[in-house]
């Protein structure tokens, strides 16, 4: 009865279109990006928090903060991110207190007070990240020129993100024979025409590591990467269960569909 009218309903078309959504919803995370013809190619890196599963590796990220606060803030600001957030991914080193400590530690500008003067006052946790300069024109004046971007988005901002990030970090190489030097720039072999303002900001053994991980450039460039990719995607964790959620649930949907198409076609005869 309720069968035969069904029979109209499901189609194998619908099954093939079912089987193509979950097929293209998992390429979808594996084309690379539109803008990426002109990059020299990046390694991609094995990262804690790859799709579809991926999530952050707190102490990571407290060792990426930590490279962070002691080489990149001299130079980049991370003006969207307030010291609470710092708290958000958890951890011993992230506690409350500790969210207190590192923001109380740093010299916030504030004001004006009753008599119209700006002051110094310690950070809060709510206050944003200070950034290393007032204004854009003292941050070029300080780097010949060049504008150390904002680190808050840059994960996402760049083609193959924290891939490109690592490369871009540990880049650094003598420029091969013959090639000319503009004053003020270094070679990189990452970034795009291999000409950088930014000199290169570490090496081995300069951040101290208390957690055993091995104190090199390599780890370094990871660890801040990481740092930044969790600034610029935070929700990141939420967002890849909830695709495991959405592929679970086309998979059963195919499954059902395709049940359903063998019951309601089972009685016409090949
Ligand atoms: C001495 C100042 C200085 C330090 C320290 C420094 N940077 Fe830079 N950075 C710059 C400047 C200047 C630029 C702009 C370069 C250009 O446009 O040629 C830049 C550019 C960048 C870019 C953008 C590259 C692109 O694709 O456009 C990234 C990412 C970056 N820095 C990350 C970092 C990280 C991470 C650290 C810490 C490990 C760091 N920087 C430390 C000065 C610095």
């Amino acid at each position: 009865m309720g069968n035969k009218t069904m029979a109209g309903r499901v189609s194998p078309k619908m099954i093939r279109t079912a089987a193509l959504a979950v097929a293209l919803l998992g390429a979808a995370w594996t084309v690379p990006p539109a803008s990426a013809a002109d990059m020299p190619s990046v390694a991609s890196q094995d990262w804690s928090f790859s799709p579809p599963f991926g999530t952050f590796d707190r102490g990571q990220l407290q060792r990426g903060f930590k490279v962070y606060k002691e080489v990149c803030a001299s130079c980049h600001g991370m003006n969207l991110l307030s010291y609470r957030n710092l708290g958000e991914p958890g951890g011993p080193e992230f506690s409350e207190e500790a969210v207190k400590a590192i923001a109380a530690a740093v010299e916030v500008t504030d004001g004006p007070n009753e008599e119209g003067d700006m002051f110094e006052r310690p950070g809060k946790p709510s206050d944003r990240f200070v950034s290393p300069y007032r204004n854009d024109q003292e941050a070029r004046f300080a780097n010949g020129g060049a504008l150390p971007p904002d680190l808050s988005v840059m994960a996402k901002a760049r083609p193959y993100g924290p891939d490109y990030l690592y490369a871009l970090l540990v880049g650094y190489i003598d420029p091969p024979a013959g090639i000319e030097m503009s004053e003020g720039m270094h070679y990189n072999a990452a970034f795009p025409g291999h000409q950088i303002a930014m000199p290169k900001p570490m090496e081995d053994d300069v951040i101290e590591y208390t957690d055993g991980t091995p104190a090199t450039l390599s780890n370094y460039a990871k660890d801040v990467t990481a740092f930044m990719m969790w600034a610029a995607e935070p929700k990141l964790e939420e967002r890849h269960r909830m695709g495991f959620r959405v592929m679970l649930y086309l998979i059963v949907l195919a499954g059902l569909l395709y049940f359903a198409k063998r019951k309601v076609w089972s009685r016409i005869g090949h």
